[in-house]
């Protein structure tokens, strides 16, 4: 068995991922395929098809030296022995489980590939989100075929966070790796350690089953988005109580039982993985008739929803119940900071209830505008993309930031304030700005779970 490593699924996981190991470990040849031609055309070009910190570096440094992109999926399969699969395991939209089910489609197609064309034994590595039990059926399909090659199936789901994948993938709070407990099994297991060892201290790889492994991706997960929707709910109650949420935060965070991350409360989580791994865990508890469990996860991503259609009612009901040509400037449009990713963007639905309200809306956002045009290329005729904020915020009735982006917190809002019809109002979605200084210039500030500060009364 050789060490060459293959990577099916040149996305947000798959790239990142195996551009850190190719980093870590120069004398291991590592290639990344994908159906997604143009995908990979920009993996192999100055315009990586992510933006991500750090990334563009890594990739330079690595890129025809041990670190390769390719359509050759078949041939990859057939000469490398490792096998990472990150491919996209998205919510099922149709059929059994629609809305809650992991959609397998594009996971079980690379089971069969491997079958196909494999020419000797494969380590298969899940780096995909999946249902606990998933690996079974992967084993299964492929030890379906004819071929006398041995096939082990490992789980090593990925933790990394966008925005910040380099520096997760470069010093992980750990590197969870799931094995049968078979001699192939821990032998296999060992071949993945040996991997990551060569950066990260062994202390923080752990070892577990596979289901462990596999679960475990869902319950961090689960448990992440939990908080967040915790605070949120919070947040909804502070408005009504003059508590503030950002002090309520740090004095449960500092709780060395809570610890003091993910406490911000905000306009929602977004994300390509939350709202589906949560949904997949309901699916998951559902089909073991586990109902009570279901329903209790069910709830973070129910008042996640609830938080943005709250917010879109707080910018109606404090601009007079009423958007209608208003031109209302949306800084950020990214599911969170240092991204182009909008999937389930907040931004999203907002942009959508408040176009529905009948408002002019901008969509400002330095990294996030192409996808944003995707995502509202339905209602693009009530829509404006503009990249810079100032002119996003000029004449505009409102300035509404949904994503906590470094530049529109270091916006000259006296310059922005200037050019905005008034009385002006500006909802801070994510508690980012200084909104004192802020009411100071003359806005009308609505921040989530704080006190408003108006000049209205
Ligand atoms: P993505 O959509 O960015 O990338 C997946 C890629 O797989 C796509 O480029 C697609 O073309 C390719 N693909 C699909 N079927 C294929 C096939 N049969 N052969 C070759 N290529 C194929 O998805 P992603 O965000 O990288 O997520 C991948 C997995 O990792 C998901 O299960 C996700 O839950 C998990 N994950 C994502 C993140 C994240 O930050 N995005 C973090 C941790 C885990
Ligand atoms: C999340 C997890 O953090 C990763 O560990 C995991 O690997 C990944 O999902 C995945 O499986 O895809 P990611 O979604 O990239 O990573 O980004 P996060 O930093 O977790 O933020 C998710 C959302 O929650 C963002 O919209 C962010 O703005 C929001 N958030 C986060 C809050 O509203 N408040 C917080 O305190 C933290």
């Amino acid at each position: 068995m050789n060490r060459n490593i293959l990577c099916i699924g040149a996305g947000y996981v798959g790239g990142p991922t195996m551009a850190m190991i190719a980093r870590k470990c120069p004398d291991i040849r590592v290639t990344v395929v994908d159906v997604n031609a143009r995908r990979i055309e920009a993996w192999n070009s100055d315009a990586l098809p992510i933006y991500e910190p750090g990334l563009d570096e890594v990739v330079r440094e690595c890129r025809g030296r041990n670190l390769f992109f390719s359509t050759e999926i078949e041939r990859g399969i057939e000469e490398n022995d490792i096998i990472f699969v990150a491919v996209n395991t998205p919510t099922k939209i149709f059929g059994h489980g629609a809305g809650y089910a992991a959609d397998l489609q594009y996971w079980e197609k690379t089971a069969r590939l491997i079958r196909d064309h494999a020419k000797g034994d494969k380590l298969v590595v899940e780096k995909c989100t999946l249902p606990v039990r998933t690996a079974a059926a992967m084993a299964r399909i492929l030890k379906s075929g004819h071929a006398p090659y041995h096939f082990e199936v490992l789980s090593n789901p990925e933790f990394l966070a966008e925005g910040t994948a380099i520096a997760d993938l470069e010093r992980p709070d750990r590197v969870l790796v799931g094995a049968d407990a078979t001699p192939t099994g821990q032998a296999a297991l060992e071949a993945v350690v040996g991997i990551y060892a060569r950066w990260v201290p062994r202390e923080r790889i752990i070892t577990a089953n596979v289901w462990s492994s596999e679960l475990s991706k869902l319950a961090a997960n689960a448990m992440l988005a939990q908080r967040v929707s915790s605070m949120n709910a919070l947040s909804a109650l502070c408005e009504e109580t003059e508590a503030d949420i950002e002090e309520v935060a740090h004095a449960v965070g500092t709780d060395s039982r809570l610890g003091p991350k993910f406490l911000k409360a905000g306009v929602g989580f977004g994300g390509s993985c939350f709202k589906k791994d949560i949904l997949n865990l309901v699916y998951l508890c559902e089909t073991y008739k586990l109902h009570e469990a279901a329903e209790y996860w069910r709830q973070v991503v129910a008042v996640n929803e609830w938080q943005q259609g709250r917010f879109v009612a707080k910018v109606l009901s404090v601009m007079f119940n009423t958007v209608a040509g208003k031109r209302l400037a949306l800084f950020g449009f990214a599911f969170k900071a240092d991204t182009g990713d909008t999937r389930e963007s907040p931004a999203i639905r907002v942009a959508r209830m408040l176009l529905e309200e009948q408002a002019q809306v901008v969509v400002c956002d330095p990294q996030a505008l192409d996808n944003a045009r995707q995502e509202l290329a339905d209602v693009a005729e009530g829509v404006a993309f503009e990249p810079d904020p100032y002119k996003a915020a000029a004449g505009a009735d409102a300035v509404v930031i949904l994503t906590d982006w470094r530049c529109f917190r270091e916006v000259d809002y006296g310059r922005v304030f200037a050019g905005m019809r008034k009385p002006a109002f500006l909802f801070d979605g994510r508690n980012c700005v200084d909104r004192v200084a802020l009411h100071a210039l003359g806005f009308n500030v609505y921040a989530v779970g704080k006190p408003a500060l108006t000049h209205l009364d």
